[in-house]
């Protein structure tokens, strides 16, 4: 029998290291990150995944030192601007994160900019449905989802946190990915991957190949 879509979900890690292994700044190894996630997109609609989540910038990355924080910045306009590309793979692009407009939310505003424009300009595709995590914290989520919840009647259940996390219809997550040796969860995510298969990998994100996305993949039943 067929398997449904799955949902993978990716904590991109060890950019800096690749870089530094090489003799490169740590930026270098963010550039290629991206540039590897634009291949891992390529390789995923060929593969059974119906989406892909990827932890682009969490809620604590803020206090990397700024000229990173600049370089990932520009890093997830140039992602998001890969729309032509995202438009022939027939990939929808969504993000998830805290409301720009919420009182702790620091996107500037060409990032949301660049969201909102590969959000829209790719709404009609139907094929694999890639969400980027910018700004985005896992417990954050889950206060504002209990928060909003409370203002419903009736009692809190799962379903209506559910109802209210950031994007109420992202699946749960089947495998969960971490590169570069790191065995942690890292606020991704917690409440979709309440279920995930974890696949943990010594490899480093910009060298995270299709062979690895299979070997995560054979986790998933
Ligand atoms: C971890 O590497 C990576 C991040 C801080 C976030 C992921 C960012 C990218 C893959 C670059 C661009 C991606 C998008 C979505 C535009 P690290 O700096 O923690 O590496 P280290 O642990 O080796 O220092």
């Amino acid at each position: 029998m067929d398997q449904p879509p799955l949902h993978v979900a990716c904590i991109m890690d060890g950019n800096g290291r690749w870089a530094a292994r090489r003799g490169l700044p740590r930026t270098a190894g963010h550039t290629e990150g991206e540039e590897n996630l634009a291949r891992v997109v390529r390789a995923a609609v060929r593969r059974n995944i119906g989406w892909l989540t990827v932890f682009g910038f969490s809620t604590e990355n803020w206090r990397r030192p700024r000229p990173e924080v600049r370089h990932i910045l520009g890093l997830h306009e140039r992602l998001f601007g890969r729309v032509a590309e995202l438009n022939e793979l027939n990939v929808r692009v969504q993000w998830i994160g805290r409301p720009f407009d919420s009182r702790e939310a620091r996107t500037p505003r060409y990032v949301q900019r660049a969201i909102r424009k590969a959000v829209a300009d790719t709404a009609n595709n139907t094929g694999m449905v890639l969400t980027v995590a910018f700004d985005y914290g896992g417990r954050s989520e889950l206060v504002a989802a209990v928060e909003a919840a409370r203002h419903d009647d009736g009692a809190i259940t799962a379903d209506t946190i559910g109802q209210h996390l950031y994007l109420p219809d992202l699946p749960p997550v089947d495998v969960l990915v971490r590169t570069s040796g790191e065995r942690r969860v890292s606020n991704f995510l917690l409440w979709q991957s309440a279920g995930a298969a974890i696949y943990f990998t010594e490899t480093p994100w910009p060298d995270f190949d299709s062979d690895e996305l299979d070997a995560a993949l054979a986790l998933a039943h």
